[in-house]
């Protein structure tokens, strides 16, 4: 059994198959692009991963234990970050404070493990190089700022799978070059990574392996060379070629 494990996750809503007995596993330490056309059910899987919704059918574990039933907050004390697009982020607050927030707001044994919480703030800030902005308040922040505030503090908060949706999704091309490095550097600390995109180049670039979904089933799923050159993804992408 992998590190995650989706056996079979089906997702019924009024009759529609949303999912249809989604299957495959994800290593630790392995970075996993998930893609697909629009509707095709990539955010649902992460709603049911995270817990924001409960499967109708299937099983999901995490580490060997079974979480499918769990709530959102039992799956983030077992180390399930999702990283939201800019949700997490209060504007109002500065940098640091934002930070604070999170660290303060973990389960008291694994505020213990942290250390000095000073060095820590400034050591999350410093992995986007956003130290000196540490005292600024965040809504001074782009869009992509934001995006990278938001990863590095689900990081140093201690999780170990990232589930992160579309995080290029308006962010300009020297962030988006940013964001892969961040999660380059995820990789190098072991931790494991479930990723949305459309941005197939980026996804060839930052991924061991994509798994493609189209209306709520998994059709393909290799390395990024494999998939790119399959004729499969053409055809869910463009169609079926009328030449052939
Ligand atoms: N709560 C819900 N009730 C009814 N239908 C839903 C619900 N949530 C999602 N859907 C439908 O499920 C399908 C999959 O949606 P989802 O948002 O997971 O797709 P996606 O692959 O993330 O698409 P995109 O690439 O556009 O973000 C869509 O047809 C959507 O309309
Ligand atoms: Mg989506």
């Amino acid at each position: 059994m992998g590190f995650l494990s989706i056996r079979e996750v089906s997702l019924a809503i009024q009759g529609h198959m949303i999912l249809d007995h989604v299957s495959f596993d994800v290593n630790q330490g392995e970075v996993v692009g998930l893609i697909g056309p629009n509707g095709s059910g990539k955010t649902t899987l992460f709603n049911l991963l995270s817990g924001f919704l409960a499967p109708t059918g299937g099983s999901i574990h995490f580490r060997g234990s079974d979480i499918t039933n769990c709530s959102p907050s039992v799956r983030a004390q077992k180390g399930i970050g999702r990283v939201f697009q800019n949700f997490g982020i209060f504007r109002d607050m500065t940098l640091e404070e934002n930070i604070l927030v999170a660290l303060e707001a973990l389960p008291h044994e694994q505020k213990k493990l942290l250390g000095d919480m000073k060095f820590l703030v400034h050591r999350t800030l410093a992995m986007v190089g956003l130290e000196k902005s540490a005292k600024k308040k965040a809504g001074a922040l782009s869009g992509g700022q934001m995006r990278l505030l938001e990863i590095a503090r689900t990081l140093k908060c201690g999780k170990d799978l990232f589930l992160l949706d579309e995080p290029t999704a308006g962010v300009s091309p020297k962030m988006t070059g940013q964001v892969s490095g961040l999660i380059a550097e995820l990789k190098r600390e072991g931790k494991t990574v479930l990723i949305i995109e459309h941005d197939l180049p980026f996804i060839g670039r930052i991924c061991d392996r994509v798994i493609v979904l189209d209306v709520g089933k998994v059709v393909l799923e290799g390395t990024p060379d494999e998939v790119k050159q399959s004729k499969e993804l053409q055809e869910i992408y463009f169609g079926a070629d009328p030449t052939t």
